[in-house]
């Protein structure tokens, strides 16, 4: 247990720190265990602040000097900063310290990757590199002087002065110092350039180390696109000279906003055909252009504090998806993100770890970078473009880049901008920032004499620190179908925002059928006890995208939940269903291959307990195994004429029409291999000129138990390179069957190259294991006692990523007793480790309901 009990930040105690800062320069004469950081920092009183002490923040820093006005002062210094008297009026403070990069395991602060100096700043690490109020609302323009022998020396803003042993960049926008980032290493740049909407040139950048130059080309499309596109839609111009994006091996998360310096883990901006998967594509493209769209919203406009963290973060992953939609597939696009949702978001928001998407406290910032805040964050916009309309939204946004740039922000001012815009009272809207938990929606229906009615109840469950619910707006977009599959009422947005309210449809001659949230169109649970005979009916004629893959989605977990409680055989309506659909040569391969997916096991999981059961993990595992059989066996016909379509005989390319092939591909040879025992697969592995058909063939081999040659070829092939080698190491327990996964994960533990202090590398393991839901529940707790392990043994290095991967255990009381003790058992085990930190003491103790 933790010595003293951390300390809790609230909201309700803001207060604004009592200067401002009017210059930042700082000069980093860089060594690995010793650099040193000169600040000099133009302070002055801030008149709307109340009195208080001058405190800067400062962690793991050593004090050499500070002056103010140029005569030495001795701070008060405490493991968290230091306290000093100050003159009342304005003041230059200058201090010079030392910190220990190369020592800087937790990947916060400045800190050393494969020889490369690099800083991630964001939430609270630049208080490592030197004494500043550390806080997002101070905002200042910075200059950096970098001394030091590397050849590439960077930081925010444009160039200055630059020449033998040091490099010098100025920054006019003023910034918080979460943006602030300095990378230097000998590092190579693959070169590129933009021309603004107003004709001014930019030059472009993505660093790497040498070897990686021919894994960018991607990227820069990616970001020339992304700034194009912000233009065009969101009217919004780069404002600097210079755009430069850094790849690091070592980083705690995707990717990082700095002001004209994004750093970014080399998984999310390097991909080239023969190392990357269509998947890994898409998902740089996605973040280059989120990062990119950060640039307005979260930069130019950021948060007033870390509890406003949705205002960046939820608007920047809305913005990235409409992109994406935009260069893709919208339909596809939208349910791969309600997957997500479903797979990430809503256990969090149902389970120990649920907390509004702006939360009112806090322990560690670190822990609330979380699905509710980003994805569930991001949703809430999209209710709100859709209660105002496309049009009010476009105003609105306007509005808000006009009245807020160069300021930090709360949620009530992006409320208040919309209101203004729209003249609409958004007081009840705003639960949705304060209300935690996932409204669940029933709904009932009646038809006389030519009206259709829906009912509609709301109730939202209690989560931690919030025991009564409100009701809130849900926008509830529906259409209606007559019963020969003709759409009667195209969607129409219903404001359903009382406990129980009821909308009334005239003119029908028989009772339609209904669509429901159609476009997925609010984040809550809809518990329709509708029969299976509307779901097929759905399946087979629905014109809304999203709700005609999830009526499929339905049948089939309502099939998959039968064969768990009651051992029946596979709905045949459901496959027959579905197949009707699968040959549809009219839809995208894309949506097609969505829709052969079937519900998670552990969102299996957390069904049969909302209905009162507690779930087997190995039968969820055996039903889903049975119904994929069943579907292979009765679709021998079908599977050549897919397999067929998927096939493409162009040249690679990771566009959205290949890659919607390739995914049919992969939908179809998983159910060919159960055929064929892996000879197809076997066949693709020996073909495969490109990552995503290499590792879709490997993953049924394994899956096929012919695993042990392609798993050499493919690691001899491949071991030179980190990111392929990470594919390699999750892949063999993600794809493999439950009782091997915790003896796979322990014996890859002891591989050589399971350089565990690298986050990618752990997360590919123990992620996979912690996903593979019938693995990790392995009856006898050996799942739950490796991971407990390898978490107290991560927390010395870096606590950030282990808090992470605590969340492991938030379902636990799904289960059974026996399972739910030896859980608590491991959580205990951590919670009792010495020196825990404070990231995953928080993690633990919020998990365990203590
Ligand atoms: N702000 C980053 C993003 O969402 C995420 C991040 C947070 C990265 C904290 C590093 C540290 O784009
Ligand atoms: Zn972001």
């Amino acid at each position: 247990m933790k010595a003293e009990a951390p300390q809790t930040i609230y909201l309700k105690d803001y207060t604004p720190f009592g200067w401002h800062v009017e210059s930042v320069h700082l000069t980093f004469r860089l060594a690995p265990n010793s650099t040193r950081v000169l600040s000099k920092i133009r302070f002055a009183p801030n008149p709307d602040a109340p009195a208080q002490d001058f405190f800067l923040h400062g962690e793991m820093l050593k004090l050499i000097g500070a002056k103010i006005d140029g005569a030495t002062v001795t701070p008060d210094v405490t493991d968290e900063g230091l306290t000093v008297t100050v003159p009342s009026g304005a003041f230059l403070w200058e201090a010079e310290v030392e910190i220990d990069p190369k020592g800087n395991t937790a990947l916060e602060g400045l800190y050393m990757s494969n020889g490369m100096y690099c800083t991630q700043c964001e939430a609270e690490g630049f208080r490592k590199i030197t004494y500043y109020p550390d806080r997002p609302d101070v905002m200042s323009t910075f200059t950096v002087r970098i001394e030091g022998d590397e050849k590439v020396k960077l930081s925010n803003g444009n160039p200055q002065e630059a020449g033998e042993g040091f490099a010098e960049w100025h920054d006019p926008w003023p910034k918080p110092a979460y943006l602030f980032a300095l990378v230097a290493g000998d590092l190579v740049n693959f070169p590129g350039a933009f021309t603004t909407m107003s004709g001014k040139q930019v030059e472009l950048n993505i660093w790497v180390r040498p070897g990686d130059e021919d894994k960018c080309a991607f990227g820069m499309e990616a970001l020339k696109k992304s700034m194009k596109w912000d233009e065009d839609v969101y009217g919004r111009e780069y404002d600097l000279d210079i755009f430069n994006i850094v790849a690091v091996d070592d980083f705690n998360m995707g990717a990082m906003e700095n002001k004209g310096l994004n750093v970014f883990n080399s998984s999310c901006v390097l991909a080239s055909p023969e190392t990357s998967t269509d998947a890994n594509f898409e998902r740089v493209e996605a973040i280059i252009a989120h990062e990119y769209f950060h640039n307005w919203t979260g930069n130019r406009i950021t948060c007033r504090d870390w509890f406003q963290l949705c205002l960046k973060e939820g608007l920047t992953v809305f913005r990235d998806a409409q992109f994406t939609s935009d260069m893709r597939s919208e339909p596809v696009k939208r349910i791969s993100d309600v997957i997500d949702l479903r797979g990430r978001q809503f256990p969090e928001d149902q389970g120990p770890l649920s907390h509004p998407v702006r939360p009112e406290s806090f322990q560690e910032i670190n822990n609330f970078y979380t699905a509710t805040v980003y994805e569930k964050g991001a949703e809430v916009i999209g209710m709100l473009k859709r209660l105002v309309g496309d049009e009010a939204y476009a105003r609105a946004l306007d509005l808000y880049f006009d009245r807020h740039d160069g300021q930090a922000c709360t949620i009530e001012d992006w409320l208040k901008v919309f209101e203004d815009a729209t003249g609409r009272d958004l007081a009840q809207f705003k639960r949705w920032y304060s209300q935690a938990g996932t409204p669940r929606v029933s709904v009932s229906e009646s038809f006389a004499d030519g009206t259709y009615s829906l009912t509609f109840r709301q109730e939202t469950p209690p989560t931690p620190g919030q025991p009564e619910k409100a009701p809130q707006v849900i926008p509830m977009a529906v259409g209606l179908l007559n019963p020969n599959g003709d759409e009667v009422l195209p969607t129409t947005l219903l404001e359903f925002n009382q406990s129980e309210q009821t909308f009334n449809f005239s003119g029908f001659a028989a009772k339609p059928v209904p669509s429901l949230l159609r476009g997925f169109s609010a984040p809550v649970v809809l518990d329709r006890e509708a029969g299976r005979d509307e779901q097929a009916f759905l399946l087979a004629h629905d014109t809304d995208t999203f709700t005609r893959w999830d009526a499929g989605r339905q049948l089939a977990r309502e099939t998959l939940v039968d064969m768990v409680l009651t051992g029946a055989t596979p709905d045949m309506a459901y496959i027959d269903g579905l197949e009707a659909v699968l040959r549809d040569e009219t839809l995208d391969p894309a949506y097609r291959a969505l829709m052969m997916g079937t519900p998670s096991q552990s969102e299996l999981a957390q069904v049969l307990a909302d209905r009162g059961h507690v779930p087997d993990p190995d039968a969820i595992w055996q039903a889903a195994e049975t119904l994929a059989q069943v579907k292979a066996e009765r679709w021998t016909d079908l599977l050549p004429r897919l397999a067929a379509e998927a096939e493409v005989t162009a040249p690679y390319s990771p566009d959205a029409e290949q890659s919607a092939r390739r995914a049919l591909g992969a939908a179809v040879l998983s159910l060919q291999t159960r055929l064929d025992g892996g000879a197809a697969a076997e066949t693709q592995f020996g073909r495969a000129d490109n990552m995503t058909l290499q590792l879709s063939a490997l993953s049924n081999l394994i899956r096929a138990g012919r695993d042990d040659a392609a798993l050499k070829a493919f690691h001899d092939q491949w071991q030179g390179d980190r990111l392929v080698m990470d594919k390699w190491f999750g892949l063999q327990i993600a794809a493999t069957t439950p009782e091997k996964v915790v003896p796979r994960t322990e014996a890859l533990t002891a591989h050589p190259a399971f350089d565990w202090k690298n986050p990618n590398r752990f997360r590919a393991v123990m992620g996979a294991m912690m996903m593979h839901h019938a693995g990790f529940h392995s009856v006898d707790g050996a799942g739950y006692r490796l991971l407990a392990d390898w978490l107290i043994r991560l927390d010395d290095v870096n606590p950030q990523t282990t808090a992470r991967m605590c969340s492991a255990f938030q379902t636990w009381r799904r289960y059974d007793a026996g399972r739910q003790e030896m859980i608590r058992a491991e959580l205990e085990r951590i919670r009792s480790k010495p020196k825990l930190s404070r990231d995953v003491d928080e993690m633990v103790s919020r998990i365990l309901g203590a």
